[in-house]
């Protein structure tokens, strides 16, 4: 015996804490479910660094902690311990062997990222942008159908080509674990597959300004039959020309990403002025003076939003780039269906539909 039931002993410790802390660590970073078929290699990479963290722990901490306590200083043993110098072979072999590991771990991920990001023959695109502070969906496949949410059919391999508006944003949804950066001027790709059918939210990763916390987007993974259904229903739309001004006003409301800020509930709390019963309001500015929210001060707080700030808003909050984004989509409905139209009457038209 002698040695042999100390090393037996810090065995099982080790092998008893490493399940321990493993459990722990497990515990403490629940992931939410995995939804994507991208999902589970990654979760299996994430399951082999908890194992390996609560080895490499439990190692250390066992061999110290046992040390202590065990070979504790016996009472009226005023001896000097026996002088060690160093071991060759242990000095080797916890050099060696951390070396394999990371170098393993590496090469893993090396393996694991080139998979995740190969192109697939059957992927579907979509067009993502991302604008202070909401996301806009295009489905370049589906004949270009816009939408504020993200629908996409189950086990249909996707690759998402997106584009930033404005600064920096991050695609990021949890239960897909796959993440990326939105990029002004210059398109960024993520692949997904998603595999699970239920309700999701995509959220901003990169803190880009003052309400980047609300920077989300609802995102459904649905049948293809559903999913061909809602693309049939977002297609069903009639001409810009053949709708009322208000209803336009709507569509431009979420389309040009001002839902993103300005609810229509009432709600406090947004980024931006609620549009609920705006219209019509004096409202005391930053500057002390009172306004009246008629067309021109709204057309004004578009074009120019820093002019006339609110009392109880922020200055510099507001895109600045809506004069451009406007005319282009203007410009665009000119050369599609011929008609000339103001998008800023149409949302003034709206808003005016909104009475409390
Ligand atoms: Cu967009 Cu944070």
């Amino acid at each position: 015996m002698g040695k042999a039931k100390h090393y037996i002993a810090v065995t099982i410790l080790t092998i008893f804490f490493t399940f321990v802390i493993r459990g722990i660590l497990i515990y403490l970073y629940r992931l939410p479910v995995a939804a994507s078929a991208q999902a589970v290699p990654i979760d299996t990479m994430f399951n082999a660094h908890f194992w390996l963290i609560s080895f490499l722990f439990s190692l250390i901490m066992v061999f110290m902690l046992y040390s202590v306590v065990v070979f504790k200083r016996k009472e009226g043993d005023d001896e000097p311990g026996p002088y060690v110098h160093g071991h060759t072979g242990l000095e080797i072999l916890w050099t060696v062997i951390p070396v394999i590991v990371v170098l393993g771990f590496g090469y893993w991920g090396v393996i694991m990222l080139n998979a995740l990001t190969a192109e697939n023959p059957d992927e579907m695109t979509i067009k993502v942008y991302g604008q202070q502070w909401s996301w806009q969906f295009e489905y370049p496949e589906q004949e270009d159908v816009t939408s504020p949410t993200l629908v996409l059919p189950i086990d249909q391999p996707i690759l998402l080509d997106m584009e930033s508006r404005d600064v920096l944003h991050s695609f990021w949804i949890p239960e897909f674990r796959v993440k990326e950066d939105l990029i002004p001027d210059t398109t960024t790709h993520l692949r997904i597959t998603p595999t699970k059918l239920g309700d999701y939210k995509v959220r901003c990763a990169e803190i880009c300004g003052f309400d980047h916390a609300n920077m989300l987007a609802d995102v459904s993974v649905v049948s293809q039959t559903d999913f061909d259904a809602w693309i049939a229903e977002r297609l069903d739309v009639p001409a810009y020309g053949d709708m009322t001004e208000a209803e336009r006003g709507e569509i431009w409301h979420t389309d040009f990403g001002c839902a993103g800020c300005h609810n229509v509930t009432g709600d406090p709390g947004g980024a931006g002025p609620t549009w609920l019963g705006a219209y019509g309001n004096e409202e005391l500015l930053t500057d002390g003076t009172t306004i009246t929210v008629d067309d021109a001060y709204i057309r004004k707080s578009i074009l120019d939003p820093n002019a006339q700030i609110v009392s109880g808003f922020n200055e510099g909050i507001m895109p600045q780039n809506y004069d451009e984004r406007i005319s282009t989509k203007e410009a665009e409905i000119l050369a599609s269906e011929g008609i000339e139209i103001d998008i800023i009457a149409d949302l003034i038209s709206f808003m005016r539909t909104l009475e409390e």
